[in-house]
């Protein structure tokens, strides 16, 4: 069964997030899909979603706090208030054009670990990492495990190189399954591949080794296209 997710980052309003949750609620409903499907939306369009079981709705982002002052983020105050419980954490924008540490992502994820929500941890290398060969690429992605409980039961896993986040270069089938079977060999949990992941290239990616469904950002915020993308991996 796959998993895919859709993380908004800065896009969609809260109008056109309703109408497109509802929208993919009413097509995995009407066609009885069962993969398991998330969204992300913006934090200014969560709201209390009716869906279907396997559509869940998570932040991408969130202070590991209650409530306090933390001037620009929310805490599980403003998340409870939608029952939201399931959250991305160490996306690669997070870590690298918002500058979060590893440390702090670690606090982060034991904060929300303890809470019980479901984390989609993302690892990934930069482009010169990867240009360095497999077992650099592999030692900068398991620093990136420093300080996060790996066995936790609500951890599902996302590799996306950061060379291939929204830059319409997907990593090759090679890249994706070195990679996975290496984590997979060590964390034994659920890992998704995002990196430019389209209607077009979804099934053959998540139909490779070691893959279990993919976290998908550009291609996935047209409502037809991530119906597509739903479709076409509805029987992996
Ligand atoms: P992309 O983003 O699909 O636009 O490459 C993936 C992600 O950042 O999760």
């Amino acid at each position: 069964m796959s998993i895919i997710a859709s993380n908004f980052k800065t896009n969609h309003t809260r109008k056109s997030t309703a109408s497109f949750v509802n929208e993919i609620n009413e097509f995995l409903k009407s066609n009885d899909i069962l993969s398991e499907v998330y969204v992300f939306p913006t934090s200014t369009a969560l709201d209390s979603f009716d869906t279907v079981p396997n559509l869940t709705l998570g932040v991408q982002n969130a202070y590991a706090t209650q409530k306090g002052s933390f001037t620009g983020e929310i805490g599980t105050e403003q998340l409870d208030e939608f029952a939201i419980k399931t959250i991305l954490i160490g996306h690669s924008e997070r870590r690298h054009v918002l500058g979060e540490s590893q440390s702090e992502i670690a606090k982060k994820f034991a904060f929300y670990k303890e809470l019980g929500y479901k984390i989609i941890y993302c690892i990934g290398e930069p482009l010169e990492v990867k240009q360095s060969g497999l077992e650099k690429t592999l030692e900068y992605v398991y620093e990136q495990f420093e300080g996060i409980d790996t066995n936790y039961e609500n951890l599902i896993l996302a590799y996306e190189p950061v060379w291939a986040i929204g830059t319409g270069v997907t990593a090759t089938n090679d890249d994706i399954t070195s990679v996975h079977s290496a984590i997979k060999a060590r964390i034994a949990k659920p890992l998704l591949y995002g990196g430019s992941v389209k209607v077009g290239n979804v099934a053959e990616i998540c139909a490779l080794d070691g893959v279990d469904g993919a976290l998908i950002g550009t291609a996935s915020w047209n409502v037809e296209d991530f119906k597509q993308i739903i479709e076409n991996t509805k029987d992996l």
